[in-house]
C-alpha cells in the first residue's frame, strides 16, 4: 500500500494520535487531512432567519441541522426527531412555505428564510389551523408522535396540489410513516383538511 492511500485507520491514528510521536510509516499526510477536517467541522457561522414569523439571530456550527436548531436552541419541540436520517417524516416543516426534512436541512444554508414549524401553523387568532382540525376531528393519531410531521406535510400536500383523491393523497404523504398505522384517518383528514383550506 501506498503511504499516501488513506484508510480509515490510518486516519482515526491519526486524529486520536494528534501530537503524539507516530513510529513506522510517515503519516504527517493523514494528520494534516484530518486537521483539516477538524478545522472545518469546529466552523461557527452568523445566521439570521425567521421562525414562525419570529426574528432569529444566532450563530451556528456547520454542522448544525435546522431539527437541532428548533429543538434544543429555540425550544420548539413540536418538531419530532424519529429516525434522524431523512426516513420518517417526523420532523417535517416548510421552509418559504416548502416541506423539509429539519433532520437533513443544514440550519447555515437558511440565511433570510422562513421557516414555519407545528407551533407557527395557527390561524391568526390562535385557534387551530384548518388541518390540524380535520387530524382532530377524524382521530387521525393514537400515539401522537408522527402527527405534527403529518400535519406539516399534509399543507404542504394541498399546497402542492396533490390532495384531489385518497391515491394522490397517500402518494404525496408516502414520505410521513405512522408506526401506530392511522393511515386510513390520516388520509381522512387530509381529504377534508383540504376543503377547509379551500383547495
Ligand atoms: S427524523 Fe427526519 S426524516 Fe425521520
Ligand atoms: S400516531 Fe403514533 S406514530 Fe403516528
Amino acid at each position: 500500500m501506498s503511504e499516501h492511500q488513506l484508510t480509515r485507520r490510518t486516519l482515526l491514528k491519526a486524529g486520536g494520535a494528534a501530537g503524539l510521536a507516530v513510529s513506522g510509516p510517515d503519516l504527517s499526510w493523514a494528520q494534516s487531512v484530518a486537521g483539516q477536517a477538524s478545522d472545518l467541522a469546529a466552523e461557527q457561522v452568523s445566521l439570521q432567519l425567521l421562525v414562525n414569523e419570529q426574528p432569529v439571530n444566532t450563530v451556528v456550527d456547520v454542522r448544525r441541522t435546522l431539527l437541532d436548531l428548533l429543538r434544543d436552541d429555540l425550544d420548539l419541540t413540536g418538531t419530532k426527531v424519529g429516525c434522524n436520517q431523512g426516513t420518517c417524516g417526523a420532523c417535517t416543516v416548510h421552509v418559504d412555505g416548502k416541506r423539509v426534512l429539519s433532520c437533513l436541512t443544514l440550519a447555515a444554508t437558511l440565511q433570510g428564510r422562513h421557516v414555519t414549524t407545528i407551533e407557527g401553523l395557527r390561524a391568526p387568532d390562535g385557534g387551530l389551523h384548518p388541518m390540524q382540525r380535520a387530524f382532530v376531528i377524524h382521530d387521525a393519531m393514537q400515539c401522537g408522535y408522527c402527527t405534527p410531521g403529518q400535519v406539516m406535510a399534509a399543507v404542504a400536500c394541498v399546497r402542492e396540489g396533490h390532495a384531489g383523491s385518497d391515491a394522490e393523497i397517500r402518494e404525496s404523504m408516502s414520505g410521513n410513516l405512522c408506526r401506530c398505522a392511522a393511515y386510513p384517518m390520516i388520509v381522512a383528514a387530509v381529504r377534508d383538511g383540504a376543503r377547509e383550506m379551500g383547495a
